[in-house]
């Protein structure tokens, strides 16, 4: 791998954790991602399933992972397996990872092959009252693909139908949930990449570059930087595309006048991070460009503000429509008489704000967190603003990741990622 990886401390203290949110007798399994097939003997990159990552650091296909506090003999406690390696591999696609390299990672002491897993499970299933199983609870989350934990659940559940069965999601949720000192590093150090490819593409934008020339730009800086790439399927939309939310074509042509909403951000270690920047192609806003700009600026700054221990997501979205419908007011684009309209489903700021402000990020760019409770220190948000205006061709967001604080507000850490329109048409002017 191209990143350095976090120390084996870190996964051994979230596996303890884990270990300790489980009930007596419980017996939990973790299974890294398929890579998936594209077809004849073509296969998509691999990305590993952020859970087992998460518990192992290990980030290699094939492997399972499986706590077990109570066992009786205590190697058993934490077993690794991972792929067995052989010389055909080794030769073909370079080595795997080796035991004691599989043990050097996670911290996990007992390192056995993916092949003794079965045996060993059902040795230990003697054991143990239940199976804590890993199903996919985001709160996102629509997925019609079976993965290799849903054909484990379905294998497990089979053969040991007397077991209790319990949720290993919502202990995993609150835990990732809260970001450590390590992880905030990570998603720095992605956001700090993503700054970089935002500052080359501040120097290459020019009217006549296509959308995609923008991506490559992202990517080359990515990818000399120890990213594998993009967190998520880039949006570079200008024009009337950056009024479309969830563009990913990217193949238009730049056009004078018009702005490029650009919803980037480079990956680390498997840690995200999730930026937006407004730009104008020309290197210059128009004086309503400017306004609209301004206001979702502010906006976002005044969200942030919100971001402290103990607010609901719920009433943060609310308070974020309130100081949204004011700036529409403001702008032209509502009348005061529309908000006398009270319809909680759809509040007339809708009309040009059709999402939502807040998700948590990490491992996942719509991370894992119980979006029910209140906030917490050490969540990473992002706090994302948009006002879209098709009659007037443009939409902008602003995004910005921060960390909340106990006190004294959030840390924002894409602060250095340029803003400020003034300091965007200056770099932009210096092409
Ligand atoms: N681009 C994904 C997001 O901002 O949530
Ligand atoms: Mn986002
Ligand atoms: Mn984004």
């Amino acid at each position: 791998m191209r990143y350095i990886p976090l120390s084996s401390s870190f996964y051994r203290s979230n596996r303890a954790r884990f270990m300790d949110a489980i009930s007596q007798g419980g017996l939990a399994v973790f299974n890294s991602n398929d890579i998936y097939p594209i077809s004849a003997d073509s296969k998509m990159p691999f990305q590993q399933h952020r859970d087992i990552f998460y518990l192992s650091g290990i980030d290699q296909e094939e492997s399972v992972l499986l706590l077990f506090p109570d066992a009786k003999n205590s190697n058993h406690r934490e077993v690794l397996f991972v792929k067995k390696t052989n010389n055909h591999i080794a030769v073909w696609e370079g080595a795997k990872l080796s035991q004691k390299e599989a043990t050097n990672i996670s911290g996990i002491q007992t390192v056995l092959w993916t092949d003794d897993f079965n045996s060993l499970f059902n040795q230990l299933t003697k054991e143990a009252k239940s199976i804590y199983f890993n199903t996919n609870e985001h709160y996102r989350a629509n997925i019609e693909t079976q993965t290799r934990e849903d054909r484990f659940i379905e294998w497990a559940k089979k053969k040991y139908p007397t077991h209790q069965h319990e949720k290993s999601n919502f202990i995993l949720q609150r835990l990732r949930s809260l970001k450590h000192k390590e992880e905030i590093c990570q998603i720095q150090q992605a956001v700090n990449i993503t700054e970089k490819g935002f500052r080359r593409v501040l120097d290459f934008v020019k009217p006549g570059v296509w959308e995609y020339e923008i991506e490559a730009e992202f990517v080359y800086e990515f990818i000399k930087n120890r990213s594998k790439g993009f967190a998520y399927s880039p949006i570079i939309a200008s024009g009337q595309n950056s009024n479309v939310l969830h563009y990913t074509q990217n193949n238009s042509k730049c056009q004078s006048g018009d702005l490029i909403l650009i919803d980037v951000g480079a990956e680390y270690g498997n840690y995200a991070s999730d930026m937006t920047r407004t730009i104008p192609v020309s290197g210059k806003f128009t004086p309503r460009q400017r306004r609209v700009y301004d206001a979702v600026r502010k906006i976002g700054e005044e969200s942030m503000k919100l971001l402290v221990p103990g607010t609901l997501i719920k009433e943060y979205n609310q308070e974020v429509g309130k100081i949204m419908s004011s700036a529409l007011i403001d702008l032209g684009l509502l009348d005061k008489k529309d908000l006398n309209i009270k319809d909680k489903k759809n509040p007339a700021y809708k009309k040009y704000y059709m999402h939502g402000t807040s998700h948590h990020l990490g491992l996942d760019t719509h991370d894992y967190g119980l979006i029910e409770e209140p906030i917490e220190p050490n969540m990473v948000l992002s706090v994302e603003p948009g006002i879209y205006i098709p009659e007037e061709s443009f939409g902008i967001r602003i995004e910005e990741d921060i960390v909340v604080q106990e006190k004294g507000g959030p840390i924002n850490l894409t602060k250095n990622i340029p803003k400020d329109p003034d300091e965007i048409e200056f770099l932009m002017s210096s092409r």
